[in-house]
């Protein structure tokens, strides 16, 4: 008997609808699945035998063909799992027809036929919703999903369950779809708060720079001196999440398989560190079947790259168009894909391999052909993209024992969110344009200087030798600087302290 239960996976950030048909004929008792399957799809049949035998099914000893249509497109994941199984029992005549039209089913099945979560459970939703079918699904999904509104969804523990319902014998959990408030979700979290820093009110400043105008930041330190602790506080500084905002970090993460159980939904900008071993797929995204990489795990939230030197370089290369287009552009043979990466790049380094160049109290150990090694590393066209360069000395003892009572996330994310509507006023055609992103016809525009102020920048461009991109960094990161006195012109001092932010540009080490 032939069967047909309709399922659908995902193909980058979206997914598209599978039909599995399931035959079964007279003949030798075995399982053949067709359709490009991959190895976890292909491995699906030694699950679902468990998982029915284990839920009180049997299946007659017969030859059993399974198709995954449409046959051209490959298919990857155990997601498949569930709609195999329906499909076996399907054809074996052991379920109501009339309750398999119109609904679409996804979950991986636990040997003892419970059901595991899926990738891309929001991707599948938004599916469903368009082409008004339900969606089955396990429960361990159900946050994720329920950010779709207008579709109808159940989760269910296992694959008895989802029988049961099929066959009119019980119902399943049906997900109340909705959009959580930011508000209520808001509260920070008090480990990674800004309050805890002491001292280093130097790099606490840059900190607030970057996350009013978005810009890109490399600490550069001694070991221990604070760089990590303050880059893993930067998101809580950051601008509340907008809802489109908050819906397209989580689909990604979806894609990416990372929203079971409920993670990442708490409302909070993405921190992403990866390890510096880590690939140029792994950094930017693709593979045969294409995942987002950690730049676009980190879309609207902060990529943090700790010991940023010692990254291999193609993955450091691979930030560049990135970093420009707020994108990437994954090519295949048949189609591209674009995944969507506006990240704010913070990174670390030590001064040299030893970490004390800069330090008063120790001694560095290396030599000069150490040291420029170590800086060779990182590329003139990466530092180039990055606005602030900053120096965080070794925190002094008394800084670190002072009692007195730091500023906390809330209150800097207050002047943060001030400096944003000022661009927003500023840029009132595109939503969220932050003064990082603006062009050479916006800088030339809306970066006017006093005349002191010109004056200070061209004996900078001169003195420093810095790189046309270096000179509009150093007015972009000056705007930002006088939006967050409330300066309509660019004066000399904001222009004054755009420059110190360029340490790189000037050799310093060498
Ligand atoms: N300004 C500070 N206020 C309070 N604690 C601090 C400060 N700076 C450093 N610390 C403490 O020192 C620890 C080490 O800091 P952190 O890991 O940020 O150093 P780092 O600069 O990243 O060093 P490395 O170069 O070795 O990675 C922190 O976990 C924190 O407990
Ligand atoms: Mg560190
Ligand atoms: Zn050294």
């Amino acid at each position: 008997m032939l069967s047909k239960i309709y399922s659908a996976s995902c193909f980058g950030l979206d997914s598209f609808s599978v039909e599995i048909e399931v035959d079964i004929t007279n003949g030798l008792p075995q399982t053949a699945i067709v359709g490009l399957p991959d190895q976890a799809v292909r491995e699906s049949r030694e699950r679902v035998k468990s998982a029915l035998k284990n839920s009180g099914f049997s299946l007659p000893p017969k030859k059993i063909t399974v198709n995954l249509a449409p046959a051209n497109v490959k298919k990857e994941g155990p997601s498949f799992d569930l709609p195999i199984a329906l499909g076996l029992l399907s054809a074996s005549g052991l379920l109501k027809p009339d309750t398999l039209h119109k609904v679409i089913f996804a979950g991986e099945l636990a040997l003892d036929g419970s059901l595991r979560s899926i990738k891309g459970a929001l991707a599948l939703a938004q599916l469903a919703r368009k082409s008004k079918f339900t969606l089955v699904l396990p429960y361990s999904n159900s946050r994720e999903a329920s950010l779709e509104s207008e579709v109808t969804i159940l989760t269910a523990n296992n694959l008895k369950e989802v029988v049961s319902w099929i066959n009119g014998e019980s119902t399943l959990k049906r997900l109340n779809t909705h959009w959580l408030s930011p508000e209520k979700n808001l509260e920070t979290d008090d480990s990674t708060d800004f309050s805890e820093v002491k001292g280093q009110f130097h790099a606490k400043r840059a900190a607030e720079i970057v996350a009013s105008g978005e810009h890109n930041l490399i600490f550069i330190g001694p070991p221990g001196a604070g760089k990590t602790m303050i880059a893993k506080r930067i998101p809580s500084i950051l601008p509340d999440l907008s809802q489109s905002e908050y819906l397209e970090i989580v689909k990604i993460h979806s894609a990416a398989g990372l929203c079971a159980n409920g993670h990442l939904l708490n409302l909070r900008r993405p921190f992403r560190s990866p390890h510096h071993t880590i690939s140029q797929i792994g950094m930017v995204g693709g593979g045969s079947f294409p995942r987002p990489g950690e730049i676009s795990l980190s879309h609207h939230g902060v990529l943090f790259l700790d010991e940023f030197p010692e990254f291999r370089r193609d993955a450091i290369e691979g930030l560049r168009a990135p970093l420009e287009d707020g994108c990437i552009l994954i090519s295949r043979a048949k189609e591209n894909l674009v995944f969507p990466a506006q990240f704010l790049l913070v990174c670390a380094m030590n001064p040299c391999p030893c970490g004390f160049l800069t330090s008063p109290q120790r001694a560095c150990q290396c030599s000069m052909n150490q040291i420029h090694n170590y800086h060779r590393k990182i590329s003139g066209p990466i530092l180039d993209r990055i606005d602030l360069h900053v120096e965080i000395p070794a925190i002094q003892y008394k800084d670190l024992t002072n009692q007195n009572v730091q500023e906390s996330s809330a209150d800097i994310r207050k002047r943060v969110n001030h400096a944003r509507e000022i661009q927003q006023k500023r840029f009132p055609a595109s939503f969220n344009k932050t003064n990082a992103l603006m062009s050479v016809k916006d800088i030339r525009k809306f970066c006017v200087t006093t005349k002191n102020g010109n004056l200070l920048l061209e004996q900078a461009m001169k003195g420093l030798q810095l790189s046309a991109r270096g000179y509009y960094k150093i007015l972009k990161v000056a705007r930002t600087i006088s939006d967050m006195a409330e300066s309509e012109m660019i004066r000399e001092e904001h222009i004054a302290e755009a420059i110190q932010y360029r340490t790189l540009d000037r050799n310093w080490w060498g």
